[in-house]
């Protein structure tokens, strides 16, 4: 039972980054869809646009690097918390958070925690411990983080072991690191991307995004409202390129909600058939699609199971459901909410859809798949055994030259695979790329 004091300077925006910690951590519920709940709050629009930036900061600095600030929490308790003490345990790690990585004064960090704590029936009782800890996390701080192997912490176990594996460990902790730093923000421009980056303050990048750091509120920034550009990753915009010249061809985009790839098919000419699961998704494609004044496209609300096209395609894009476990640096909560288990029961559905998929492209048309995961289940292991299945399909290896010269993300047998620590910088937020693996198939006969 929560009770009603006066909140002092500072609590309300701790208070709802320890919500919504919760509601991610406990619950289970993917950030994203946890903001988006909020944001129809009048509580959560009650605070200043600072004060919801901050809240996002706190919960996305605590959930990048949870895995360092929960070894600095063991570190400073004599025993671990009883499973059940859910909240009391968000409430410490937003405080180590701040104290750790963030530019906030010790003393607000700790009292803010502090009178949390006591402030709720629940975590009253551990009110002495939360201070105590905190205190003795700020006065160890140098030490902790001089001592944590940072790149290992950071990366959920499940994730390592796999990563290992595959990529080796070296390239592991290169992606952890990518991981650590809050990415920049990737458009894709309709044209003139060098006029648009110019205009924003980015830069063009050799796949033709326009790179940013993020300065104030998207919706606010020159050029959306009059749709000339839309938010995606440099990395999700190859796929799409992978079709060539679409002008005119009809062309189906499966699982395309919210519609980043359904976009560039339109805009290059195409005539697109976009089909999504989710009727809320595909809402969120169709208000985008009208920003962007794209409008030759039909979308269907359906599941890719039970849903067969009247006539084939002359191309088709399956951008389907992974654990998107490329997508770390922009989603840092994915790593702690998948589990090794839903990788192999996404594998499989990935398999049913693209074997579907593969009866719906005309002879000599192009079928590309992809997926923004790092495992390679959802790749290069899906792909070999569909090339083994389907002795009329073949692979159509991808060429540097139509990636923007990114030569080292073509695999030797000629798929798309991008990873974290692509496209360095010295600017490490102007760096990296999302992990992602494309293959492009031609349909023989
Ligand atoms: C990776 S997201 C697609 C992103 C999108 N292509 C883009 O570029 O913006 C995967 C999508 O697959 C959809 N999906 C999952 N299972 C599906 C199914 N059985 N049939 C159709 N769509 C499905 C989800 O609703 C989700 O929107």
């Amino acid at each position: 039972m929560r009770e009603e004091r006066r909140d002092e300077p500072g609590l309300a925006t701790r208070r709802f980054a320890v919500d919504i910690l919760g509601n991610v951590l406990d619950d289970g519920r993917p950030l994203d869809q946890v903001l988006d709940h909020r944001a129809s709050m009048p509580a959560w629009r009650a605070l200043s646009p600072a004060d919801r930036a901050l809240v996002r900061a706190i919960v996305s600095t605590t959930l990048r690097r949870l895995g360092l600030v929960d070894d600095a929490l063991k570190r400073q308790m004599k025993r671990p918390l009883p499973g059940k003490a859910t909240r009391v345990r968000q409430i410490l790690r937003v405080g180590a958070a701040q104290l750790l990585f963030m530019e906030v004064p010790d003393h607000a960090a700790v009292s803010l925690a502090t009178e949390l704590a006591d402030r709720d029936r629940e975590t009253r009782p551990w009110k002495a411990m939360v201070n105590g800890v905190l205190r003795a996390v700020a006065r160890s701080r140098d030490e902790i983080l001089e001592t944590q192997d940072a790149t290992r912490l950071v990366t959920p176990l499940w994730l390592w072991r796999d990563w290992v594996e595959t990529w080796g460990e070296d390239e592991t902790r290169a992606f952890a690191s990518a991981h650590m730093v809050e990415p920049a923000l990737d458009l894709t421009v309709k044209s003139d991307a060098a006029g648009w980056a110019e205009r924003l303050g980015g830069r063009v990048l050799p796949t033709g995004s326009v790179r940013l750091l993020p300065h104030g509120a998207v919706p606010e920034m020159e050029g959306f409202e009059a749709g000339e550009w839309w938010v995606q990753d440099a990395a999700a915009a190859l796929p799409a390129r992978l079709l060539g010249d679409v002008a005119g061809k009809e062309v189906a985009d499966l699982c395309a909600a919210p519609g980043g790839k359904t976009a560039q098919l339109a805009a290059a000419g195409a005539k697109v058939t976009a089909v999504d699961l989710s009727p809320h998704r595909l809402d969120r494609l169709k208000q985008n699609l009208a920003r962007l004044r794209l409008s030759d496209v039909a979308t269907i609300a359906a599941d890719l199971e039970t849903w067969t096209p009247k006539a084939p395609f002359d191309a088709v894009l399956l951008d389907a459901p992974c654990s998107a476990t490329g997508t770390l640096r922009r989603n840092p909560d994915v790593g702690r909410l998948k589990k090794s288990a839903q990788v192999e029961e996404l594998a499989e559905l990935q398999h049913r859809l693209l074997d579907r998929a593969a009866g719906w492209v005309k002879p000599g048309g192009l079928l590309v798949y992809c997926t923004c995961s790092l495992q390679t289940a959802e790749g290069e292991e899906q792909i070999a055994r569909f090339l083994a299945e389907h002795p009329d399909y073949e692979r159509a290896p991808v060429a540097a030259e139509e990636i923007g010269g990114l030569a080292p993300a073509i695999t030797a047998d000629g798929d798309l695979r991008t990873l974290p620590d692509m496209l360095p910088d010295p600017e490490p937020r102007l760096a990296g790329l999302d992990g992602f693996f494309a293959a492009r198939l031609r349909r023989r006969t």
